[in-house]
């Protein structure tokens, strides 16, 4: 099973970037846990901080990998486009995030992708994406 793990602009920073709201730890580091919690999988990983890059990215993957982790940052709440993108290719996708969204500022409390997706983890760290993936293996619908 391929699935397309996508972080989205500014997670290249994460362990750097406001360790109280983000933690501190990498994610290259966490995709290593990945890697070896999840040996089945055939995890490929992109990040980028420009939107074209991220809609191009699930053009390219979302039609032949079997699921897609979406950590989309601040283009969850402004970005009709990669809503479009994922809504466009039949990879099924979970929307992630590191922190609970909602009980943050109101700006974050709307996302463009949940509609899209079939489901939405958040609040749980970089063991968001440990749960996305146990979804993408055991739910089935
Ligand atoms: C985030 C939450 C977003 O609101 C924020 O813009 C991010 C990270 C999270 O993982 O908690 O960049 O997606």
């Amino acid at each position: 099973m391929q699935v397309l793990i996508i972080n989205g602009p500014n997670l290249n920073l994460l362990g750097v970037r406001e360790p109280d709201v983000y933690g501190s730890q990498s994610f290259d580091s966490h995709l290593e846990v990945l890697k070896q919690n999840y040996p089945k999988l055939d995890l490929v990983y992109f990040q980028s901080n420009s939107e074209g890059a991220l809609i191009d990215c699930i053009h390219q993957y979302g039609f032949d990998v079997q699921g897609i982790v979406i950590n989309a940052g601040a283009y969850t709440h402004t970005s009709v486009a990669l809503a479009d993108a994922l809504a466009a290719v039949p990879a099924p996708a979970v929307e992630v995030h590191l922190s609970n969204v909602f009980k943050r500022e109101s700006f974050r409390h709307h996302s463009f992708l949940s509609p899209v997706v079939k489901g939405v983890v958040g609040g749980f760290g970089l063991y968001s994406y440990n749960l996305a993936l146990d979804a993408l293996i055991n739910y089935a619908d």
